[in-house]
């Protein structure tokens, strides 16, 4: 047996929504190094040719940039259509992306005065779109015959609260920032729409599965990155590239009888 090789996916095709963003473009490399062909999915398309173009120069493998706005219906249906007649076949999906607003005011307002609008805007982009391209993608992989793999990327806070405190003396993106309840109940649903992918999926070989990154580092300030740093086991945020192994295991053949579960990349944090 070689048991290495079970985490090549070489030859496979993948998407990869949000493949432009901070995480989403390691989890492009990440999977192109792992021998698969790249679908970069953003609403951000020129972002997502960058991205693209390095992959084919770094690892030799087809990659393109498609444009999508997944909190459309029909752009994801378009999107999935394109995939297939560029790449022919759909092997795994990662559904990945998602959204803060282009108003952080209201993104970051505190509970009792959160507009409902924003709140539906963002479950649009975090949560709606996973159901939209999972349903397409799905279906594909069904029609396929030859099974899936499905990753969802959730966060920390979908499965825990936050701790409040870490946020005194914070600064990111220009401003004091906090984590906002739609951001916690978006991601808590990307969690069990996971679960009730993996058993409804189960019989055609499609496996579903979620990684939950924890805090990356990304341009907070010292304070933030003390005070996170202070609430986790190993000490400090997360590197983008360390939540690349995980995605790898679940989209390759090494986590052949892994399905529904969640794997928690957070140095530890929900341990204690
Ligand atoms: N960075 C972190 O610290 C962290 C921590 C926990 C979880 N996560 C999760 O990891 C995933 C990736 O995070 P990231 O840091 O790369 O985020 P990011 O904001 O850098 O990237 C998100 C990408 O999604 C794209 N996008 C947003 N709305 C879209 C739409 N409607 N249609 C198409 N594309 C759209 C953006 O253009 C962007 O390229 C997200 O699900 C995020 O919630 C990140």
């Amino acid at each position: 047996m070689k048991y290495f090789q079970r985490f090549s996916i070489k030859g496979k095709n993948a998407i990869v929504t949000g493949g432009a963003g901070i995480l989403g473009s390691h989890f492009c490399m990440g999977l192109a190094d792992a021998g698969a062909n790249i679908a970069v999915v953003d609403i951000n398309v020129e972002n997502a040719t960058e991205i693209a173009n390095e992959i084919k120069k770094k690892y030799g493998v087809t990659a393109k940039a498609i444009y999508c706005d997944l909190t459309s219906e029909q752009s994801v249906e378009e999107m999935v259509e394109t995939v297939v007649s560029e790449f022919g076949t759909i092997d795994i999906l990662h559904n990945n992306a998602a959204g803060k607003s282009s108003n952080l005011n209201a993104f970051f307002a505190p509970f009792e005065e959160y507009d409902l609008n924003q709140w539906k805007e963002i479950m649009s982009t975090n949560l709606d779109s996973m159901f939209l391209v999972a349903k397409y993608v799905g279906k594909v992989m069904k029609e396929q015959g030859t099974g899936g793999s499905i990753i969802q990327t959730s966060s920390i806070y979908g499965v825990m609260g936050p701790d409040n405190r870490i946020y005194e003396g914070s600064f990111y993106l220009d401003r004091q920032i906090n984590t906002p309840a739609i951001y916690s109940a978006s991601k808590g649903g990307v969690v069990a729409l996971t679960k009730y992918l993996a058993t409804y999926w189960a019989k055609d070989g499609i496996r579903v599965n979620t990684i939950t990154p924890g805090g990356v580092e990304s341009g907070q300030n010292e304070t933030f990155k003390q005070n996170y740093g202070n609430r986790i086991p190993l000490g400090r945020m997360a590197q983008a590239e360390e939540m690349v192994g995980a995605l790898i295991y679940l989209a390759s053949d090494a986590s052949s009888y892994v399905t529904g579960q969640n794997i928690l990349i957070d140095g530890g944090l929900s341990v204690w």
